[in-house]
């Protein structure tokens, strides 16, 4: 059941803790999106095999919505961060907290050292939703990558 408006979503995102993990857990896309992206457990287990990869929860206030899982690495020589899962459950979508999950995102990528300069994300072509998002958000489509689409936006 829906218990928050959803007038004016405020975004936190939360590191995954022994306290919240159950509720990260919890956390799913429909059936039909399940192809687009890989489960919670998936995302928590590659970030703690991959060194440096991190993972946070999207929460309004204190109620989880999302979650994130994202690759700092170098390019060129040069720092730049790969959103690898980008999702917000089933239960929540449509409500803005999309916009605002990435907004948040993009934000703690940019607080991060060495600051990035480029952020990329990707997605299957036929993505319409994530892709419509990440284009409205300033992602440039970047051509096809494994099978995925890729987008980038520089830093400001
Ligand atoms: C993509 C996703 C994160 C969007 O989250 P959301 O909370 O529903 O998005 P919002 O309500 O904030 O909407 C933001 C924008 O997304 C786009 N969008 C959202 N739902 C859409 C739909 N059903 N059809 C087309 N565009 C849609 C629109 O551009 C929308 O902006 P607008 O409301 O100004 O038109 C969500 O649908 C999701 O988790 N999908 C499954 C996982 C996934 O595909 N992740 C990306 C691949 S890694």
């Amino acid at each position: 059941m829906l218990t928050k408006p959803w007038l004016d979503p405020m975004i936190v995102l939360r590191p995954v803790t022994p306290e919240n993990y159950d509720s990260a857990l919890e956390l799913h896309v429909t059936p039909e999106q399940e192809r687009f992206v890989g489960p919670v457990m998936k995302s928590l287990a590659d970030a703690f095999i991959h060194v440096g990869a991190e993972v946070r929860m999207a929460c309004d206030d204190d109620l989880p919505v999302g979650f994130v899982l994202i690759f700092p690495f170098e390019l060129d020589g040069k720092p730049v961060v790969n959103i690898v899962r980008f999702l917000i459950d089933a239960r929540y979508q449509g409500r803005g907290l999309g916009r605002e999950s990435l907004a948040a995102t993009l934000d703690w990528i940019r607080s991060l050292v060495p600051r990035p300069q480029r952020v990329r994300i990707s997605t299957l072509p036929d993505n319409e939703a994530a892709l419509a998002l990440y284009r409205s958000m300033g992602f440039e489509d970047h051509g096809m990558e494994e099978g995925e689409l890729a987008l980038w936006q520089s830093l400001t």
